[in-house]
């Protein structure tokens, strides 16, 4: 059976785009039974009626009122885990507490570097040479919990914010939708807040990450 996901978005939705191409291979151990956003004018909802997946607009004017929707929406959907795909608020304590080891995360760096708004203009500024992407449980502080997965990506002379943004956005993409995969097969276990992959197989990230 397909693990049943929410996607809660802010924005353009370019990485709910690649869950959905992801989740429409039948051979894919997830589905998206609904997209939460906080904002009625998200383009990403748009990929989401495209593709036929109930959405649902819950704005966000306070902290504990969206919590307290979302989980009655998220519960009364059946929805199994919670992918966060540039949702730009922070969660709620109880809300994450509630929904422990089932709300992953995509964050454009390699945590923990970089966390918070603009971590692709935090690489830039430090002026480090590799960057990249994650994939993470979510733990209430934010853009903290323990790692499933990360993609390297090469800071380039000549990079500004957009040409820099748009490569971390390339492995994104190819990021969530493994990383997803993983949690969905039941490959990962939280041990001693870090995350360990059962059958651990090199060529698991080989494709993002050459040797
Ligand atoms: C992505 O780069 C994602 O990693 C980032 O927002 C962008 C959303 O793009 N998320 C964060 O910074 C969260 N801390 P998208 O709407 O096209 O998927």
């Amino acid at each position: 059976m397909a693990m049943r996901l929410a996607v809660l978005i802010s924005g353009r939705g370019s990485n709910l785009q690649a869950l959905i191409e992801a989740c429409a291979d039948p051979g894919y151990p997830a589905e998206i039974g609904v997209v939460i956003s906080n904002r009625a004018d998200a383009p990403g909802l748009m990929r989401a009626v495209a593709a036929d997946i109930p959405t649902i607009v819950i704005a966000h004017r306070d902290r504990g009122e969206f919590a307290a929707e979302a989980d009655m929406r998220l519960r009364a959907e059946g929805v199994e885990l919670i992918c966060l795909a540039g949702f730009m608020r922070l969660l709620d304590t109880n809300f994450v507490e509630g929904w422990r080891d089932r709300v992953v995360n995509i964050h454009p760096s390699l945590l923990p570097a970089f966390r918070g708004l603009h971590a692709q203009r935090q690489a830039l500024a430090v002026g480090v040479r590799f960057t990249g992407c994650t994939v993470h449980f979510v733990r209430p502080e934010v853009d903290t919990g323990p790692i499933i997965a990360q993609a390297v990506v090469p800071v380039l002379p000549g990079d500004d914010e957009a040409k820099l943004s748009a490569r971390i956005l390339a492995a994104e993409h190819r990021l969530y939708p493994l990383a997803v995969r993983l949690v969905a097969t039941g490959r990962t276990r939280i041990v001693d807040g870090r995350v360990e992959i059962d059958g651990w197989q090199a060529p698991d990230f080989a494709k993002l990450n050459p040797c």
